[in-house]
Formats: structure tokens, sequence, C-alpha cells
């Protein structure tokens, strides 16, 4: 079994599986995808529902205990809930969770409720309408606040905001944001920019840290920090006085999570990555449909998961990079 033979290798057990339901968004956020010239997977290459519910089954056998589902956009997929309602049936399965651009949000809130999802996570950028279709290339900031205060109302809590900080950009938002979590309940996480496709918006200028963002938010009174549990992510978390939510900050280029990091991708593409940084990738597709039997494609799982600490991209040399483009990585 992975747990143990993970435990064994000293290195965390790998509990999380972050699964990618479809390459495709509604909206091209700059530092995501460019506004043409994207080569959107074929429908033939993407996974079926059926597949992916076969090879989460799988991977509960081998120890994931907390699914979350990303895309592109994952609310796009046509029949989306019925694939959640089936994968909520997964007994094995403690969390279930999903990552999204709000756009959908205001109609799927309670659907989503409904069949069993446990958290969502919204990334939002910006709190102003004009620079969110900057930033995105489209203008429906008012679908996606309507959508995030819809899921609110829903009694999804804690409601996560992803923000990526950019210099020139959204830099002058931070205190907006943080202040945000004195009056809601959201867990708002500042994003540090990450170089993601071949061709990206990175630079030096444009990064910002989250020391940056701490000493940003510092004037706003005393953070007090929050101890982590064993199925969070890699934000170091914290409160403000009085504030009804709390501030994450994800240091994605700064700080290494590596030794404690519990997660695997599975592309779109039915492509599994044991790290965001390295683009080695492990094909479970090709057997899939070749008509290999559940105990090879666990032999499959097992070994990235015991070689993840091999196949993690580099930490040593200069920044680390991703060259696939993050919408069919699902971040
Ligand atoms: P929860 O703790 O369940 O909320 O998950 P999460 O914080 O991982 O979820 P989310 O999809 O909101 O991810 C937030 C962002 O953190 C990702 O999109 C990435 O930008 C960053 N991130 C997540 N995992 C890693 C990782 O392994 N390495 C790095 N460098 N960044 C990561
Ligand atoms: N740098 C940092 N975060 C990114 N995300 C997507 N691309 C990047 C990038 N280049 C974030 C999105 C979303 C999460 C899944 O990944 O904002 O919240
Ligand atoms: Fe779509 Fe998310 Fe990429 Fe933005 S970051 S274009 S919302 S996949």
């Amino acid at each position: 079994m992975v747990i143990e033979q993970s435990i064994e290798k000293g290195h965390k057990p790998i509990n999380y599986l972050r699964l990618s339901v479809t390459d495709r968004c509604n909206l091209r956020c700059v530092y995501c995808m460019p506004e043409e010239g994207i080569d959107f997977l074929p429908h033939s290459s993407i996974l079926t529902y059926e597949e992916m519910l076969r090879l989460v089954k799988i991977s509960a056998r081998s120890g994931i205990r907390k699914v979350r589902l990303t895309g592109g956009e994952p609310l796009v997929r046509k029949g989306f809930i019925g694939f959640l309602e089936k994968l909520c049936e997964i007994e094995e399965l403690e969390e279930i969770t999903l990552t999204t651009n709000g756009v959908l949000l205001k109609e799927y809130a309670k659907p989503l409720k409904e069949c069993g999802i446990c958290r969502l996570n919204v990334s939002l950028d910006t709190l102003k309408a004009e620079r969110f279709l900057q930033v995105t290339g489209r203008d429906y900031f008012d679908r996606v606040w309507e959508g995030i205060l819809e899921a609110e109302k829903c009694g999804f809590n804690p409601l996560k905001i992803n923000v990526v900080a950019i210099r020139g950009v959204n830099d002058e938002e931070i205190l907006d944001f943080a202040r945000l979590t004195v009056e809601k309940p959201y867990h708002v996480r500042f994003i540090e920019l990450m170089p993601v496709g071949k061709e990206n918006i990175w630079s030096d200028e444009r990064f910002i840290s989250i020391e940056e963002i701490l000493s940003a938010i510092e004037p706003l009174g005393p953070l007090r920090p929050i101890l982590s549990n064993s199925l969070d992510g890699p934000a170091k978390r914290y409160i403000l006085e009085g504030g009804k939510g709390e501030i994450g900050l994800i240091g994605a280029m700064s700080h290494h999570f590596c030794d404690s990091c519990n997660r695997l991708r599975l592309t779109a593409e039915g492509h599994l990555r044991t790290c965001l940084f390295s683009d080695q990738e492990i094909d479970v597709k090709t057997p899939l449909r070749e008509g290999k039997g559940d105990d090879y494609i666990l032999g499959l799982l097992t070994s990235a998961a015991i070689n993840k600490t091999k196949d993690r991209g580099p930490i040593e040399s200069g920044p680390r990079k991703c060259i696939r483009h993050m919408s069919s990585i699902g971040g």
C-alpha cells in the first residue's frame, strides 16, 4: 500500500489527489492562458467520467482520502454534477473539494452543496470590475462576486479565495483583500506568481513574495498564526484581530513544500504528475483504455507515489518552472 511504503521511505503519506476534469475555461487569466493559440485537447483525449471514477476508486485503495476537482474550469464540463454525485458515493473519500473561477457558481452553488462537496476555493485576483476584465479577458466580475455570495448563502464555510499577487496589477488591492477577512468568513489566500506555460508573464518585477505581502498587511493590526491540520495545503495561515475569516500565504515560488507534499495530480488527459514543477508524467489513460486490470493501474499509482521525491522538479537550480499550461494540470 502506498501509505505504508511512503512512511517507510520517510516522506509524507500521499493521501490527496488533484483531478483536472477539463483543460477548457471560460476565462483567460493572463498568467495562465493566452487569448488565442491554445491547443485544447480533443474530447477523445480527455478522460471520461467513468474512467475518472474508476481511477479515483483505485486511488482510494492506495490511500487517497481527499480529492480536489480542478480544471481549466471544472464547471464548464457537461454532466459535471452527475459525475460529482457518483464521486461522492465513494466511501473511502473523506473530503471532496472544488477549485473554480466562480463564473458559473451562482447557478451551481446549491447543487454542489447538495451532492456533498465539502469546500470551495474560488480564484479571484481583483475586487474591481474593470481590472477583472484586464486580468481575465472577460467582463464577469459581478457574476463571480454573486457566485461567492450565493456559495456563502448555501453554507460553504470556509470559502477560500485564491488571489495571485502580481505587481503592477493587483498589488494595491492587498489591503482590501485582507480587510475582507474581517467582514466576511472567507479565507483569502495570496499566491506567489509562478512561471507556468512555455510563454508566460512571470518576471522579477511582477513577482511579489509572501514576506512582502505580510509586511503590506501588518498595518491592519496583529496577525495571529493558525496551526495547520494534516489535510491542509501549503498555506501559512493567519487571522486578523476580530476577523471572521483568515489570511493565507502560499509561497509557491519562495518556499518549497516538497518534504510535506501529500499530493498527486491527474491531468485532464489522464497523466499522473507527482510534482507541479516536474514535467515527468505517467500515462495511466493508455493502460486503462487497453483494458489493464485494477491491480495493474494500482501498481502505476503506487510507484508514482513511491518515486515522488525522485521525480520532483529541481529545487536548487534557479526559479522553478512548469512548462505545461496550468489549465491542464489544475494548479
Ligand atoms: P486546500 O488546502 O484543500 O484548500 O488546497 P490547496 O490550497 O492546494 O488548493 P488550491 O487549488 O486552492 O491551490 C492553491 C494554489 O496553491 C495552487 O493553485 C498553486 O498555485 C499552489 N500550490 C498548490 N500545490 C502546490 C505545490 O505542490 N507546489 C507549489 N509550488 N504550489 C502549489
Ligand atoms: N501562478 C500562481 N497561481 C496560479 N494559478 C494558476 N496559474 C497560476 C500561476 N501562474 C492559480 C489560480 C487558481 C489555482 C488553481 O491556481 O489562480 O486559484
Ligand atoms: Fe481559467 Fe483558472 Fe486558468 Fe484563469 S487560472 S484561465 S480561471 S484555468
